[in-house]
């Protein structure tokens, strides 16, 4: 019986060295089979996961000898804590090491949807040459509404300040006079404000009951005609239908997805669009991100399994004694 479980595609140095010391099981199909999951982990000291594994209460229940589930990444949504905490397990993540990734995707994004440059692309690949259809805008001087101002959302917002726009920040957890909001002279707004004024609006929400759903009709009714929407964060946040049907009326000029609500997808109605970028959740997908990602979690498993505690935890840093 394996000591540790990794239930989703988890490879590189610091998993190697893991293994070297633990015995480990790496099986990146385990997390579409929760039968299989619930028998791999009955005897197992930890679980690795990333965001596909759902940890609920119904797989934690036989798991007796478990003391840490590692997320690799920052979203906390496919983890339920409570249940984790209730049965003494330690759960940790991965906060930080991949917010630089995140926040460099979510710029290359709108720049590719300010210059058309995936449409363009497929316009040469296809032999021709039509420039002038090719018309973009500047980010520069445009005004970004950044719907979540953690870690991720004011990174994004840093680099976008650094690029000349103007900043908006909706987060209802962000004091008014928080530093960060004079450091880069952005204004915080109610959302359909923020929605109003933006000219590219990009969504940094973790995926929850509160946010379920939240872009809306009605939300994307709010935005300009010309604005743009990216989301990197959590798919369920976005109302797939009513974001085709705002699309297909051009409420908005175009949008990006990384994350569906669906992953991935069953079938692909933005494809029609050829002012949408789509790219499979590789927010997060870095060399530097996801070996800060793996150190992080290699550690924290190791430490725990050692008697030691974890540093990024998320419930307490050592099962209770
Ligand atoms: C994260 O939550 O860290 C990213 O979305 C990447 C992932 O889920 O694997």
């Amino acid at each position: 019986m394996a000591a540790i479980v990794v239930s989703e595609t988890m490879e590189g140095p610091a998993m190697q060295q893991l293994a070297q010391r633990f015995d480990v099981l790496h099986d990146a199909a385990l997390w579409r089979e929760p039968d299989r999951l619930k028998a791999a982990i009955a005897g197992a000291q930890a679980l690795i996961v990333r965001n596909q594994t759902q940890v609920n209460a119904a797989l934690l229940q036989d798991a007796g000898a478990l003391k840490i589930v590692a997320r690799a990444g920052v979203g906390l949504d496919n983890i339920d804590v409570n249940a984790a905490t209730e049965k003494g397990v330690v759960v940790c993540y991965t906060p930080s090491q991949n917010t630089l990734s995140v926040a460099e995707l979510t710029l290359g994004l709108m720049l590719t949807l300010a210059r058309k440059i995936s449409a363009a692309d497929r316009h040469v690949r296809g032999g021709k040459w039509a420039r002038r259809q090719f018309m973009g805008v500047e980010l520069a001087g445009n005004t970004l509404g950044v719907v979540g101002f953690g870690r991720i959302g004011v990174a994004v917002a840093r680099i976008a300040s650094a690029m000349g726009m103007k900043i908006l920040a909706y987060d209802p957890f962000v004091a008014a006079d928080a530093p960060i909001l004079q450091e880069l002279h952005a204004q915080l707004l109610d959302l359909d404000t923020l929605l109003q004024r933006s000219d590219f609006v990009t969504c940094h929400l973790p995926g929850n009951e509160q946010t379920r759903g939240l872009f809306n009709a009605e939300k994307f009714a709010a935005m300009r005609p010309g604005a743009f929407f990216i989301n990197v964060a959590r798919g369920e946040v976005v109302n797939e239908q009513d974001l085709l049907a705002c699309l297909a009326n051009e409420g908005i000029a175009g949008a990006a997805l990384d994350v569906r609500q669906t992953e991935p997808p069953r079938e692909e109605p933005f494809a029609a669009f050829e002012h949408v970028v789509l790219t499979p959740h590789i927010g997060a997908f870095t060399e530097q991100g996801q070996r800060r990602v793996l150190e992080a979690v290699c550690r924290d498993v190791a430490a725990v399994l050692s008697g030691q505690a974890a540093q990024d935890f998320v419930n307490f840093p050592q099962p209770p004694a």
